[in-house]
């Protein structure tokens, strides 16, 4: 776009990303660059494009991923962005590449269960410590630094209990430790908060869920500023081969045009959902930082500005009665299970048999995950149908 020409954030994404490397037309949708390779011509060419770090090979480089990171950079404020065939490609692929044995790492104990377990079993593996804590007691966390903490991890909003991470004071910790701070910002998306201009080093997305949004895509990406690191985790992900397709890519570049319009209304729902839930005498929780009964109230209102701008992720526990939650599940009408999140439909999941199921009982008691927690991924149906939905089906209750 015209630089000198701005326009707010929502009309500007819809022209990110729209001209891609080697095409020279401008279709009003981008093609699709469904290539394994680039032809090239002789080995001065050969030369030219290994230097010039051109396409060559579609795991190393691909004109879509190009286009998407572009667009993703934009909108969560970094300089480079890589793409991935998953948010945990995403992961794991920065981990090993960052990390060596005799590291140490501090993570926040409140994440999602499956970046639990590669904190917890292959990075311990590898000879990487790592110290779980709860994150909202920065003195703890401030206490738990060591000489050697090269990487503070936390979930902006944790999965799927709505944990915050201050990430501007846990930026300052890790720096003033020599650590990097890596936020995951996939339950709140850069439409929320925008990580890396609060300090965050990198920040990973699960395009899987929001950004794509219509729950039919693989891919993740994270966003630095670094160039170092940026080719230091572009060369691993090359080896370990997590790139990602471009077809996922063109996928979540074309949902990307409508973040906005879902990410807003989806907030706005979770919120009127939330307080509807928590008004009900039979729930017996609701985790949803809007509500001034969240102990990181504050925080989130100083993080996301406003309770509708929040996080379209909450969870509500009900008693523990196997009967009364299918019956109530059963009675809903339009939000059904499915163990995924962000999509438009509101979906519910049962973290102890979904996202947190390798976590011991001891632990899960401790995350506050119980057999009555449900985790909702709210969609962009008209909020009053999903509170009416919810509290008809809670009379079985
Ligand atoms: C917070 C969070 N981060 C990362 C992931 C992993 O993403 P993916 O399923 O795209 O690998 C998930 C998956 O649910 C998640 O909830």
């Amino acid at each position: 776009m015209d630089d000198a020409l701005r326009f707010s954030e929502a009309t500007e994404l819809l022209y990110q990303g729209r001209k891609l490397d080697g095409c020279t037309l401008t279709p009003e949708s981008p093609p699709i660059f469904m290539t394994t390779a680039f032809v090239l011509g002789d080995l001065d060419d050969v030369h030219r494009t290994y230097d010039e770090k051109g396409y060559t090979y579609v795991r190393t480089r691909n004109p879509n991923r190009t286009a998407l990171g572009d667009a993703i950079s934009y909108l969560e404020q970094g300089k480079f962005t890589l793409l991935f065939n998953s948010g945990m490609g995403a992961i794991t692929t920065t981990f090993l590449t960052l990390l060596r044995p005799g590291d140490h790492m501090l993570a926040n104990a409140h994440i999602y269960g499956e970046t639990l377990d590669v904190i917890n079993q292959l990075l311990i593996e590898y000879g990487v410590s790592v110290d779980l804590v709860d994150f909202e007691d920065l003195e703890a966390v401030r206490a738990a630094m060591k000489p050697e903490t090269k990487m503070v991890y936390a979930e902006v909003v944790s999965n799927p209990t709505d944990h915050l991470a201050d990430i501007e004071a846990l930026a300052g910790i890790a720096h003033d430790g020599g650590a990097l701070l890596m936020v995951d910002n996939t339950f709140t998306t850069p439409i929320a908060v925008k990580p890396m201009t609060l300090g965050a080093d990198i920040v990973i997305n699960s395009l899987t869920k929001f950004m794509n949004g219509h729950s039919d895509t693989l891919a993740g990406s994270i966003t630095l500023h670094d160039e170092e690191l940026y080719e230091q985790i572009h060369a691993i992900r090359m080896l370990t081969g997590t790139s990602g397709s471009p077809f996922g890519a063109w996928m979540i570049q074309r949902s990307l045009q409508t973040l906005d319009l879902r990410v807003r209304k989806q907030m706005a729902n979770a919120t009127k959902l939330a307080q509807a839930l928590e008004n009900h005498p039979r729930v017996l929780k609701v985790n949803h930082p809007s509500l001034p009964t969240h102990p990181q109230h504050q925080l989130a209102m100083k993080l996301f500005k406003n309770t509708d701008n929040m996080t379209a992720m909450f969870s509500f526990e009900m008693p523990d009665d196997k009967e009364k939650i299918n019956a109530f599940m059963n009675r809903l009408h339009l939000a059904h299970y499915a163990p995924t999140l962000g999509g438009t439909r509101t979906t519910l999941s049962h973290p102890m048999h979904s996202s947190h199921h390798h976590v011991p009982p001891e632990e899960l008691e401790k995350m506050g995950i119980s057999y009555g927690l449900m985790r909702v991924s709210v969609g962009i149906e008209e909020g009053d149908d999903l509170v009416n939905d919810f509290i008809e089906a809670m009379s079985v209750f």
